[in-house]
């Protein structure tokens, strides 16, 4: 949550940082600012609203420094006004700062501050470090001013409490940037004469590929000409630089209206990459480079837990019936922020998976270091390479589906129901799957990609469906078994970015309550498998169709419906258990998109949303 973007070197800052606001604005996007340095002059903009409007509004102000810092802000301490929007400035005009995170103790920080005779313009938790840092400036003794900046801003956060991702600049030091980060994620980028602030490597690729991942605690000192890292004690740090492999036709719209759009077509290619080079040589298993834990180690496993948010939670579901059914392990699927505070009763061989796009997400990370705390070892699933959670794992899975931009998960969903699949099938081929039938599995998955280009065929039928049903104020989506999950995140696409009511239940729970909505005005989208469920869902149906609710049925191909059942019947291949939630996902995802294409929302950026929950 929040954007944060620096620059350094010979180029205008401002246009630079726009940009890279533009590529970082799903962070979040109630305000954007830009503050660029001239001499020690502070040239500001910052408003609420999208980084467009920012730039339209900008772009008769001179803002011809080539030092700049700047934010797109998702609203946590202080409502969505200009005055609260960052970069903010020190009251004495000498510190200017962004910040992406919590302060926690910022009152106790701000009454001494008054204290001081330091003044606020804003009801931001972060306008305090700005102040702070330039009271420990004028206080510090005058060595050189770049150190005398970098050792204000090392005092500061030995003060503060909470997360932190910050981008300062002083006017004192007209070309350089003091950055730090504690909990929210923070990359410098190692450009040709010119280095880069940013909160993920979006915002920059398009300058650079060379990355250094700060860590927790880091806190680097950029100068026009070279950089240090060191840690809140003082100690140097050599940095690592990465190179990333994300190009920048990835972080790029085409020819697509949304992201969206343009994320849920890219899902064959995804899963692709998701599983390329991860089956073993004989097909009949999955493996995994990174695990870091032996075959061994791994057949002592007598308990999986799982924890994850939103969408992410949904692939965890998923993954725990497979595992139980294909490896016949018991799996555990705990909200990460709720884990965080329960204190679950642990057997003593669990080992534990985090699962998230992003790598960032707040409550799963706390999630991973209260498992770690307790002595687990805690394996994770995560798209962003470099992020903290994979930093902080024992090990791990990418999923190398490219950058996701829309805010509503897709590609990385899928690509999780896909690993969580094969991770059953690793599991299970080491207790009882025979050879044969992991022969069968492998094959299976294999073959999901092109199922999926299959089922996206069916995007003219989802658009034409959706046009008559947007108009609905409320939805169910039901499932049994793998499929369930898959109504849940039918139902958190439909509302999160159309903003209809949805709400996703098994199937045979219904009847134990949500049926009182059925009524002519709520339909209901049903995820019909044949097999053995097909009657039991089919008895669910009758129940809505006899009070008269409208039904769209999602069914495999094989499944009989009586006819005039249902309303609206979406047929997908028949396809193996361990893909049919994969392929299934992709009607739902299509049906959502196009309901709020047809009501005209921001379906990239919808309201009160940002991709990547950094605060808790
Ligand atoms: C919904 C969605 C969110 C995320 C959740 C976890 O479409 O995208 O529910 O799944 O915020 O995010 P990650 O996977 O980054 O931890």
């Amino acid at each position: 949550m929040c954007g944060i973007v620096g620059y350094i070197g010979k180029q205008k800052a401002s246009a630079i940082i726009l940009e890279g606001l533009k590529r970082l604005e799903y962070r979040g996007y109630d305000s954007a600012g830009v503050a660029t340095l001239t001499g020690s002059r502070f040239d500001l903009a910052k408003k609420i609203g999208r980084v467009a409007g920012l730039i339209k509004s900008t772009s008769a102000q001179k803002m011809p420094g080539t030092t700049g810092i700047g934010h797109t802000r998702w609203a946590t301490h202080g409502g969505v006004t200009d005055a609260n929007a960052h970069p903010h400035i020190s009251s004495d005009q000498k510190i200017a700062l962004i910040h992406n995170g919590v302060i926690e103790n910022y009152a106790s920080i701000k009454k001494f501050l008054l204290t001081k005779g330091y003044t606020f313009q804003s009801e931001t938790d972060t306008e305090v470090l700005g102040n702070l840092i330039a009271y420990h400036y004028q206080k510090e003794p005058a060595t050189s001013e770049g150190s005398r900046f970098v050792e204000s801003v090392r005092k500061t956060l030995r003060h503060v409490e909470g997360t932190y991702g910050i981008a300062v600049m002083c006017g004192d030091c007209p070309a350089e940037i003091v950055a730090a980060r504690k909990g929210s994620p923070l990359i410098l980028g190692v450009g040709d004469g010119e280095y880069m602030l940013a909160s993920d490597v979006s915002a920059i690729i398009s300058r650079t590929q060379n990355v250094v991942y700060l860590k927790d605690g880091e806190i680097v000192h950029i100068t026009a000409k070279s950089f240090s890292i060191s840690t809140l004690d003082s100690e140097d740090v050599s940095p690592v630089i990465d190179k990333v492999t994300w190009r920048i036709e990835d972080a790029e719209l085409g020819t697509h209206a949304h992201f969206m759009e343009k994320e849920i077509f890219e899902q064959p290619a995804a899963l692709e990459n998701s599983m390329r080079g991860r089956f073993s040589e004989d097909g009949s298993t999955a493996q995994f480079g990174g695990l870091n834990i032996s075959a061994v180690d791994f057949r002592q496993i007598d308990r999986f837990h799982f924890l994850a948010c939103g969408s992410a939670w949904h692939a965890c579901l998923v993954a725990e019936h497979l595992i139980e059914r294909f490896a016949r392990v018991p799996v555990e699927v705990d909200y990460a922020s709720e884990f965080r505070y329960r204190n679950t009763p642990l057997s003593k061989n669990a080992l534990f998976f985090t699962l998230s796009q992003s790598g960032e997400t707040i409550d799963t990370l706390a999630a991973m270091r209260e498992a770690k705390r307790k002595g687990y070892k805690v394996l994770a699933v995560n798209n962003v390479v470099g992020s903290s959670i994979a930093r902080e794992a024992d090990g791990g899975v990418y999923q190398h589906v490219g950058p996701e931009i829309g805010v509503a998960s897709t590609k990385a969903f899928t690509s999780q129901l896909l690993l969580g699949a094969m991770l059953a099938l690793y599991v299970g081929r080491m207790r009882d799957m025979s050879f044969n039938d992991g022969v069968d599995y492998v094959h299976a998955l294999k073959g999901a990609p092109d199922l999926v280009r299959k089922t996206l065929e069916l995007a003219p039928q989802l658009k034409g469906i959706a046009k008559r049903y947007a108009h609905y104020h409320d939805f169910l989506f039901l499932g049994r078994l793998s499929l369930f999950p898959v109504a849940l995140e039918g139902a958190l696409k439909l509302k999160e970015i159309s903003y209809i009511h949805a709400e996703g239940y098994p199937a045979a729970e219904m009847k134990h309550g949500p049926i009182a909505l059925i009524s002519e005005q709520c339909p209901s989208v049903f995820l019909v498998p044949s097999g053995e469920m097909f009657n039991k869902v089919v008895s669910s149906m009758q129940e809505i169709k006899a009070r008269k609710g409208k039904i769209i049925a999602i069914a495999t191909e094989k499944c009989d419906l009586p006819a005039g059942l249902a309303d609206e019947v979406i047929l997908i291949p028949e396809c193996h258990e361990a893909v049919l939630p994969i392929v299934a996902t992709v009607p739902v995802q299509l049906l959502s998109y196009y309901i709020a294409v047809e009501l005209n929302r921001d379906v990239d950026k919808p309201r009160n949303l940002a991709k990547s929950v950094t605060v808790e």
